[in-house]
């Protein structure tokens, strides 16, 4: 593991009168087990029992989470601001004001019956790596920021990433004002009950979208959630691209009717229009013919869903991905065509609601070549991948230069309870994130004093 004294050589002092330094970072208080523990304080935080997490955003369970991530970044001496979305930022300061930050982040939200891994990893882990650059004595020139994203995932609002999103600018007012939750409560209620929010979709928009040249780079670390560096015997995963996703929604509605008494030739059963369209999103998925394409019927239910009575409503909600963005666009087009097919056939009336088609994201060679520095620094064993999961990142990466490191995760498991990491690719992965934010940030030359 090239030791626990690790060289890190900044390119900032190039500039130096006297020549090149090299600043010697101490990066052994990252402790694999230490940041476990606080992942699995983390997941104590669930509405189902454990190894189930389940956080859903301005919940009680997130906003415990919300204050324990707090908390954190106290200890490690960040300073921290929130914005009206319920993003969180927790700032290191550096040495000069005058360029952006370096950030790092993920998300602590979770979907029903999750594990502890997914998100959290990529913000306790970047406090734990802040806090040790810290205590290594090292003084960034930009400063860097550990950020805890808004509701990455879909569950509550039914749209993911809303506060990467809401930082980028790839929100509008008018979708936000779309997206209810179950109990019909509209963002702006539940994040002004939870403390941010504002008067509107629009003030809350513009207080969070992050101002041009503010981020330098991004960076997030995150479990695989796939199986390819477990398979390989990998310690690091430097993502090269992320996947392109889409999701959309379809309501189909029948007549319904008596399970014993209308005869099958006079039924039009929305049920079946829908286990059809299933069957039709896996088929158009398989025709794409790539590896790469996925598509899942993740959200099927029926009305009035009774077992004596002839469903007479449906809704799917249908998850289409695809490193390709044109192949992708092709599923999607293919899927589309079989709900019109299908209603017509079945005598079904149909919706469709288009919830995101966003484009593929390309990681920035700058982050890309400080996160491979800094694995080899430490003599982690790596590759480049594609995530084939969506991320924080995605959104990122229209604003700032975008990375992402992964680890393994067992089996390439996620959004599961058994989800797991070990402590000793956990640690592997704060250490090369902490080096890769001392690569992107730089070090303040000798003598300088970090912004206050
Ligand atoms: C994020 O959780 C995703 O679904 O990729
Ligand atoms: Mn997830
Ligand atoms: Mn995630």
């Amino acid at each position: 593991m090239g030791g626990q004294r690790l060289l890190l050589a900044v390119a900032g002092c190039l500039m130096c009168t006297w020549g090149l330094r090299a600043a010697t970072l101490d990066l052994t208080s990252i402790s694999g087990p230490a940041v476990v523990e606080q992942l699995l304080h983390l997941a104590t935080f669930s509405d189902d029992p454990l190894p189930a997490v389940t956080r859903l955003i301005f919940t009680p369970n997130d906003m415990k989470a919300r204050k324990y991530v707090k908390q954190l970044m106290k200890e490690a001496g960040l300073t921290i601001r929130e914005d009206p979305m319920g993003n969180i930022y927790g700032r290191m300061h550096g040495s000069t004001k005058t360029t952006g930050a370096v950030v790092t982040g993920s998300h602590v939200d979770a979907i029903p019956l999750a594990g502890a891994y997914d998100g959290t990893l990529g913000v306790i882990g970047a406090i734990a790596a802040l806090k040790a650059l810290g205590e290594a004595g090292f003084r960034p020139e930009k400063p860097i920021e550990a950020l805890m994203f808004t509701s990455e995932e879909p569950t509550r609002f039914g749209l993911g990433c809303i506060g990467s999103r809401g930082m980028s600018g790839a929100l509008t007012v008018e979708t936000l004002n779309d997206k209810l939750d179950v109990n019909g409560t509209s963002f702006q209620a539940a994040s002004t009950a939870a403390g941010y929010g504002g008067k509107s979709h629009e003030t809350i928009l513009e207080g969070t979208r992050v101002k041009p040249g503010s981020i330098a780079a991004f960076v997030e670390l995150h479990i695989e959630q796939g199986p390819r560096l477990e398979r390989e015997g990998l310690q690091l995963g430097i993502v090269s691209a992320i996947a392109a996703p889409a999701a959309l929604r379809v309501f189909f509605s029948g007549d319904g009717g008596h399970a014993g008494a209308l005869l099958m030739p006079d039924r039009n059963d929305a049920g079946l229009a829908a286990a059809e369209l299933a069957l039709a999103v896996e088929k158009a998925t398989l025709d794409a013919g790539a590896i790469d394409a996925v598509g899942t019927t993740g959200f099927l239910q029926i009305g009035p869903n009774s077992m004596n009575s002839v469903p007479r409503e449906a809704k799917l909600e249908i998850d289409i991905r695809d490193i390709d963005a044109a192949r992708r666009d092709r599923t999607v087009s293919s899927v589309l065509k079989s709900v019109e097919e299908i209603a017509a056939r079945r005598d079904v009336r149909h919706r469709v609601e288009m919830i995101n088609q966003d484009p593929p994201a390309t990681c920035s060679q700058e982050v890309i070549t400080a996160a491979t520095e800094a694995a080899k620094e430490l003599g982690a064993s790596q590759k480049a991948l594609v995530s084939r999961a969506y991320h924080d990142s995605l959104f990122m990466s229209q604003i700032a230069p975008t990375g992402m490191i992964f680890i393994p995760c067992r089996n390439g498991w996620s959004h599961r309870p058994d989800e797991f990491a070990s402590a000793a690719d956990i640690e592997t992965g704060v250490k090369a994130l902490a080096l890769t934010l001392a690569r992107l940030a730089g070090t303040a030359a000798a003598g300088e004093h970090s912004e206050l």
